[in-house]
């Protein structure tokens, strides 16, 4: 296995390109399910998610090739249906296939994703609303067992909760079905904006994007002419960027980047004291004279991302003063916590609060990454804390960060890959 080694302080500059986004990839490459032609997606970013969910369509039957970040895809040849337990366990977002194999096939037999290390994340919304729109749906033997032998048919469909992957396979699975589907309750994050933009460029007739409720009309079973497209900017590895220069105390600039799709986390960081100039795709952050504690409340976009609480957290314990963040999507999201008290933070867990008192010193330690986005902050921790720490689990990280040594690493910190 592979750990980070980090020395720290140290202080960061020159520019970092972001990747494309993760989170918009991966409803986007499940969307080709419902194409006939080949389509190419550029700003792909290389990393492990992608790698797997490739696989699980290469499985399928679609083929593929990814190469400096251009991503062809054909699944036209697709003749299977069932997406095997041993890749969804690796990733729940393996759960994205299960409204475009449904809308395509009428039948699918997915893997149900089971728990996650930050909380239980269910996948009841996304089954609800295809059994609304016609489905029916069984468990058995721990795959959704799904069928729609007639299509599916469009349906008014109001979420308890706003999902993100919820929203995106119900729209995916509306682009097939018969008739008109209304979705109200919708995510709005800019990951489900650009699946409804690029369905909308593929000639489906789809309205309210970017808004709560989207009207859908269905191909009645008709697979879609897909357009080829650029995948937009990651805003949480945007996000962790800006958090690496606030923690460092560096001036950064990153690039290839959309600005108004972090307008939450610039506004806290300008709270602490930071100063960020933005162009249309570069943005450079200059460090706090002395950084300010912040309060936060993670919710759902436009509001302040869950995905950024981590870092925002590390970030945190160098400010002045006692900072409260507050987790309200996912139940377990603060394991984070006791790795940044090994480091020496002043941290106080109270439900889903978390009080830091800033200021104390960090000190390097080995620790170990939890999750995705709790790895980010305890590498910004590391480069902050004084002496040599050791991030271990960093698989975690390579989920959803391309090359995250390599780019800090030009950046000017003191990191390396080594193995256990
Ligand atoms: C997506 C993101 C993830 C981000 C999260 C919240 C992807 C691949 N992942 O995850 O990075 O942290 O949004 O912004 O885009 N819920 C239910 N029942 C359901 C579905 C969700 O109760 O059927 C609950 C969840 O447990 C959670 C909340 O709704 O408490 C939001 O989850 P959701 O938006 O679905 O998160 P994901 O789409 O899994």
């Amino acid at each position: 296995m592979d750990y980070l080694q980090i020395q720290g302080p140290t202080t960061l500059n020159g520019t970092v390109t972001i990747s494309g986004a993760k989170n918009a990839a991966l409803p986007l490459i499940t969307l080709t399910l419902l194409a006939h032609n080949k389509v190419t997606l550029t700003n792909t970013p290389e990393v492990a998610d992608i790698k797997t969910l490739l696989k699980l369509l290469e499985n399928l039957g679609a083929t593929q090739t990814l190469k400096n970040h251009v991503l062809e895809l054909d699944t036209s040849t697709v003749n299977h249906t069932m997406a095997n337990y041993d890749i969804v366990k690796t990733m729940r977002a393996s759960i994205l296939v299960l409204g475009p194999l449904l809308a395509r096939f009428g039948h699918c037999e997915v893997s149900l994703p089971g728990g996650c290390a930050i909380g239980q994340r269910p996948i009841d919304l996304h089954l609800k609303a295809l059994e609304q729109m016609g489905a029916k749906i069984t468990i058995h033997a721990g795959y959704v067992n799904a069928v729609a032998p007639n299509g599916l048919q469009g349906a008014h469909i109001i979420f308890d909760k706003i999902t993100v992957t919820g929203t995106a396979n119900i729209v995916m699975a509306a682009a097939l079905a018969h008739g008109k589907t209304v979705l109200v309750n919708c995510a709005k994050e800019p990951e489900v904006v650009q699946l409804c933009e690029i369905l909308r460029d593929s000639g489906i007739d789809i309205r309210g994007i970017g808004t709560s409720e989207l009207t859908i009309m269905g191909t009645g079973g008709k697979t879609i002419d897909m357009v080829d497209f650029e995948i937009i900017p990651d805003r949480i590895e945007a996000g962790t960027y800006l958090c690496a220069a606030a923690i460092t105390n560096s001036t950064i600039t990153l690039d290839n980047v959309r600005h108004d799709h972090l307008d939450a986390v610039t506004a806290k960081l300008e709270q602490m004291g930071c100063k960020i100039d933005i162009t249309d795709s570069t943005m450079t952050i200059h460090p706090a004279q002395k950084l300010k504690h912040v309060e936060l409340i993670t919710q759902e976009y436009p509001a302040f991302p869950t995905d950024m609480q981590a870092q925002f957290l590390a970030l945190a314990t160098l400010a002045e003063g006692t900072s409260i963040i507050e987790e309200r999507l996912f139940e377990n999201r603060f394991m984070h916590v006791s790795e940044l008290q090994r480091l020496g933070a002043d941290i106080r867990l109270n439900g889903h609060t978390a009080m830091v008192m800033g200021g104390t010193p960090l000190f390097g330690a080995d620790i170990m990454a939890t999750d995705l986005r709790a790895s980010s902050a305890l590498v910004l921790a590391a480069m902050a804390a004084e002496g040599t720490t050791n991030v271990h689990r960093i698989y975690h990280l390579d989920r959803g960060y391309e090359d995250l040594e390599g780019k800090l690493r030009l950046l000017g910190a003191k990191i390396e890959r080594l193995k256990e």
